[in-house]
């Protein structure tokens, strides 16, 4: 899994830059992407003991993961034993085929494996494509939270579902 840091850390990065690029200034962009991938950066995510990678390949190529990592939610969060799902993408020929949905089954059995009830996420509030997979996913909206891109401050939507329709 660790000879996945290098395909993982291209992966993210273009996933990223082909989500938000066109939305936001590029040095807002290029400060978040450099601070977050990289394949120092992922291949300390693969290896963490905390966090689960879940990566999807086709015809040997990785074309969307997640990774869901314990952090703990907001305060005013309440439902129970949560896990945070941090990062979901899939690239664009692939968005509408379902495979996210799959994705999505992967990482709530995940969780569920780990013992955890709920998953908790941000998204952001111009990102409505995301937001309505998530909505259709079995997430609801449960309020709003600061995101900093790069030195931009942003609101971002935070979503929670049960892992319980695995
Ligand atoms: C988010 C993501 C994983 C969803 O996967 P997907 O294959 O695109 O999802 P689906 O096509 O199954 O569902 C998207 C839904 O949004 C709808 N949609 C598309 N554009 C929309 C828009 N502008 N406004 C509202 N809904 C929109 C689609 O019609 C579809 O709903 P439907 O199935 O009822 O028709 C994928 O789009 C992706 O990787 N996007 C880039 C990365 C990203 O945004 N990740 C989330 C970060 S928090």
């Amino acid at each position: 899994m660790v000879d996945d840091a290098e395909a993982l850390a291209a992966l993210a990065t273009s996933t990223f830059v082909a989500t938000y690029g066109a939305y936001n200034r590029p040095e807002d962009t290029d400060k978040h992407v450099s601070n977050s991938f990289g394949v120092a950066q992922q291949t300390a995510e693969i290896q963490s003991i905390e966090m689960s990678t879940i990566v999807v390949v086709q015809d040997t190529k990785l074309v969307a993961y997640a990774q869901l990592t314990p952090k703990e939610p907001p305060a005013c969060f309440c439902h129970s034993a949560p896990i945070h799902l941090y990062r979901f993408y899939s690239i664009r020929e692939t968005h509408g085929s379902g495979l996210a949905q799959q994705l999505m089954r992967e990482v709530k059995r995940a969780a569920q494996k780990r013992q955890y009830e709920h998953l908790w996420l941000t998204v952001w509030e111009e990102n409505p494509r995301a937001i309505s997979f998530y909505k259709k996913s079995g997430f609801a909206d449960v309020g709003e939270i600061e995101f900093v891109l790069g030195n931009d401050r942003q609101r971002d939507r935070m979503l929670v579902a049960p892992v319980s329709d695995a």
